[in-house]
């Protein structure tokens, strides 16, 4: 699991996408029915993936706005497949710094995937702010809950999860971030700032047959935990050689906890 490598997202998005909550996107789909044309921007798009998903639930017409700051994710975006009927311009931009530049020009929607846990209670509320003032709807995708169950259980499962959860809260580059928060505060925000919200969990379930993410999960887990918790070197690597076994004999289950969520402004506001 390493960071944001294109091979990371690309091993992820068929999970994130039968993850995804259907009662939510059905709400974002019904938001726009009446519409034959859209136009999104998708912040943090990384190679594309929201809009391979989502596309289908939006109306036929759509020109896809994609923004991140990783030139090489960005690029990626290129291979999108484009019918007549879908316009995508990728632009690179720092969302730390530059929001507001992404937010900027003829809108109806704005979607993010895998984001809101990495950045911080004030960011998400310029966010919340700056999409409000446009009055934009918001689609906000797999934001990482903090719930995490390892089967078999073992010994270090719980320390090596805490390191994690701390770690989801170190800075991201948005300033300290709010990790397993996230879902929570971003629901109480937009209610704040005069949302509406459906919401409903997303998380990922994985499987024995799932053994190249189970594997890449586990790995980072105890990189972070090497960072994050008092386990020495030896207990991380046996914690490690433990769930590779589980991996290895077919009886490996994780489950990870994520949100989904649509909000949109409420007339009286
Ligand atoms: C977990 S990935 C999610 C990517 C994509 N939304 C998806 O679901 O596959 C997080 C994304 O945030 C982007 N990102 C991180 N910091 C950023 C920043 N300051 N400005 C713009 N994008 C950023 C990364 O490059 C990466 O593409």
């Amino acid at each position: 699991m390493s960071g944001f490598s294109a091979e990371w997202l690309s091993l992820r998005e068929r999970y994130d996408g039968a993850a995804r909550n259907a009662k939510v996107l059905d709400a974002v789909r019904r938001h726009f029915a009446g519409q034959t044309a859209i136009a999104v921007v998708d912040l943090a798009c990384g190679t594309g993936s929201t809009v391979r998903t989502v596309g289908p639930y939006l109306p036929v017409r759509q020109s896809w706005l994609l923004v991140d700051n990783d030139l090489s994710l960005l690029a990626r975006t290129s291979t999108l497949s484009q019918p007549p009927n879908l316009g995508v311009t990728a632009r690179p931009v720092d969302l730390a710094r530059d929001l507001e530049l992404a937010l900027d020009g003829p809108l109806d929607l704005v979607t993010a995937s895998a984001l809101l846990d990495l950045v911080s209670a004030e960011w998400l509320d310029r966010l919340i702010i700056e999409a409000a003032v446009r009055r934009l709807p918001i689609y906000a995708a797999l934001t990482y809950d903090g719930r995490t169950v390892m089967q078999p259980a073992g010994s270090f499962d719980k320390e090596v999860l805490v390191g994690f959860n701390a770690h989801q809260r170190t800075d991201k580059g948005f300033g300290l971030a709010l990790g397993p928060a996230a879902a929570t505060r971003a629901i109480d925000r937009f209610e704040h700032f005069g949302y509406a919200v459906v919401q409903g969990r997303s998380d990922w379930v994985f499987g024995p047959e799932d053994r190249p993410i189970q594997e890449a999960l586990f790995e980072g887990y105890a990189e972070v935990a090497a960072l994050t918790t008092q386990m020495t070197a030896a207990e991380i690597g046996s914690w490690l050689a433990q769930r590779r076994y589980h991996l290895a004999e077919g009886r490996s289950h994780l489950r990870i906890g994520h949100v989904d969520m649509f909000a949109w402004p409420t007339a009286n506001r």
